[in-house]
Order: structure tokens, then C-alpha cells, then sequence
């Protein structure tokens, strides 16, 4: 059995995908997958939170409990991570992987991410197959580009390594000494949508306004950098302004809407130092910051508001494997 965390990024979705930082914590909402060998030679995955039982056979997918559609698009990244690992261990065996997760999925906090580095821990460690975490970290990346199409990767690198890390495409991440409390609320919208078309509609806008666009990476760029300063000051007005502004940005390129505006202003009128989307978007998850002594009344803002709405913490712990 191995768990790997979830995510909220605090700066930079969207524009990391185009080659600019982010700023992204790993908070304490965990993907669990279990592996036992099997005596046949399918391989089978179940989900209870997704309602999801199938099992692959000769490369054919078999339904036992839910939507096709949903099954195929869920099961295949998990099934090219466990062939991988199969082929690093050099005998094909048959495989039961079973997933559980308490992270709401297609919901802006890395679900998909999360259950890939855990399945990947738990299927590498039940074959004896030395993973590193940037074993682990590979593998899921290459997964998550099957579900997403061109993610930056700064999902599977967060659910792997834990804690809070600077993300670039071009030079990898780097982990951030976070001393500083950041009390946040995460309001879901529970609008569900899908990361990969958030990403293909900025990419749209991006190629017929390039010189529009540019200017916002290069801003994006900047509210990172002062994000990191204003995080090392422990200075949360700034981190919360720049989270606004951030927002802007993220607004102009057309990922936010109308569910995340109405728990994004809640939380803002509530006393939020700021508030922002998180993730891809186009609903999903909002977060906002605020000082400890407001953080309850903002958390019933946003649910008042409608939000499905909850105290995030960070963690340091990326994928681990769990006790059996
Ligand atoms: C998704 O959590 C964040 C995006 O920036 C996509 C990515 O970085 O892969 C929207």
C-alpha cells in the first residue's frame, strides 16, 4: 500500500504550462493504492470513489462496474504505469491494484497526479522494483500526459515530493522552505471540468493574442518572484494580493467562471487577504488565504455561498509507502 498528497498551487497554473514558475504546496488530502499479485495474468484496478471496476486482458479493457468512458480515460494511465514497472521487473504478472482517495477529483487539487504516484509507489514496491522518487515522479508524469495532453508536470512532482516547491518545466523544481503559516480555505465548486481542455483554451488564446499574452507570463513570472520574498518575510497581505492579482490574470485568459467568481468574492468580502482559482479552472476549486483569527469566517462564507468548503494543511510528506 502506498499514499501520495494532493495539491493546491498558489501562483502560477496555466502560465507554468507555457514555461513560467509555480508556486505549489502539497496539502494533507491523501490517494491511497493497494497492489497484490494476482494468480492469472489480467490486470485488475478497482475505485470505489469513482464507482470504477475493470480489469485488462491481452491489452482488451473488461467493465465490471461503471462508465466506459470514464473507465478508459481513468484506467489506461494506471495501466501504462503498471506495464512500465512490470517491464522494469522483467515478469509479467497478473495485478490487483485498488484505489482509494479522499481527493475530489477533475477538481484542481491533482487527484489524477496523486493516485498515479501512489499507484506507482505501491506496484513498485509489492514487485521489488527499486524506485527513487524521481522513479516515481517519470512514471507518473508520463501518465498524467495521457489523461491531460501537455501537462507541465508539476502535479506528479508535487503529489511525489511533498511540501511546497518552485516548479519550471525547463529547470525542474526546487523545494521552498515555507516557514510562514499559510491558513487557506479550499472552496470546490464541485463543477467538474476537464484540465485538459482548460489547457488547450489558454493555448488558443495565447496563439491569437501573442503580444496580449506575453506580458501576462512575464507578470506571472513577477508575482511568483515577489510570492516567494513575501512568503520568506512571512508577510501574508502581500502573498494575498499577489494571489488576487493572480486571479486577474488567470480571469483574462478565460479559466475562471461563474461558480469560482461567486465563492472567490464570498470569501473576499468574508475578510479573505486574497482569493483565487486553483488548478485548471473553468470550476474546481477557489482558494483563499486569510489571517487565523478569520479563517473560520471565511470557510463559512464560502460554503454559505454554496462551496463544498474545507481548511487545507500543508504537508511535507510526498508519496510514501504505507504499512500494511
Ligand atoms: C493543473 O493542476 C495545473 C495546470 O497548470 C496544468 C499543468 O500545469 O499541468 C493547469
Amino acid at each position: 500500500m502506498a499514499s501520495a498528497p494532493a495539491k493546491v498551487i498558489l501562483f502560477g497554473e496555466h502560465f507554468v504550462v507555457h514555461g513560467e514558475p509555480a508556486l505549489v504546496l502539497a496539502i494533507d488530502k491523501r490517494a491511497y493504492a493497494k497492489a497484490e499479485k494476482r494468480e492469472d495474468k489480467k490486470l485488475f484496478i478497482q475505485s470505489s470513489n469513482l464507482n470504477l471496476a475493470a480489469y485488462f486482458e491481452n491489452d482488451i479493457l473488461r467493465i465490471e462496474r461503471g462508465n466506459p468512458k470514464e473507465a478508459k480515460i481513468k484506467l489506461e494511465p494506471l495501466k501504462y504505469i503498471a506495464e512500465k514497472i512490470l517491464e522494469t521487473h522483467g515478469e509479467r504478472v497478473g495485478l490487483n491494484i485498488e484505489v482509494n482517495s479522499t481527493v475530489p477529483v477533475a477538481a484542481g487539487l491533482g487527484s489524477s497526479a496523486a493516485v498515479a504516484a501512489a499507484v506507482a509507489a505501491a506496484v513498485g514496491a509489492l514487485l521489488n522494483v527499486k524506485m527513487s522518487r524521481e522513479d516515481v515522479f517519470r512514471v507518473a508524469y508520463e501518465a498524467e500526459k495521457l489523461v491531460h495532453g501537455t501537462p507541465s508536470g508539476v502535479d506528479p512532482a508535487i503529489s511525489t515530493f511533498g511540501g511546497a516547491l518552485i516548479f519550471q518545466m525547463d529547470t525542474g523544481f526546487k523545494p521552498l522552505d515555507v516557514k510562514t503559516e499559510i491558513p487557506l480555505v479550499i472552496g470546490n465548486t464541485c463543477v467538474e471540468r476537464s484540465t485538459r481542455s482548460q489547457i488547450e483554451k489558454v493555448r488558443s488564446v495565447k496563439e491569437r493574442y501573442p503580444q496580449v499574452v506575453e506580458p501576462m507570463m512575464r507578470a506571472a513570472r513577477e508575482i511568483v518572484l515577489n510570492a516567494v520574498e513575501a512568503l520568506k518575510k512571512g508577510s501574508l497581505d502581500t502573498v494575498g494580493e499577489l494571489m488576487n492579482i493572480n486571479h486577474a490574470l488567470l480571469y483574462g485568459l478565460g479559466v475562471s467562471d461563474e461558480s469560482l467568481e461567486w465563492l472567490i468574492n464570498a470569501a473576499r468580502k468574508a475578510g479573505a487577504l486574497g482569493a483565487k482559482l486553483t488548478g485548471a479552472g473553468g470550476g474546481g476549486c477557489m482558494i483563499a488565504l486569510a489571517y487565523k483569527d478569520k479563517i473560520e469566517q471565511v470557510l463559512e462564507a464560502v460554503q454559505r455561498a454554496g462551496g463544498n468548503a474545507f481548511i487545507a494543511r500543508k504537508t511535507d510528506e510526498g508519496v510514501r509507502i504505507e504499512p500494511s
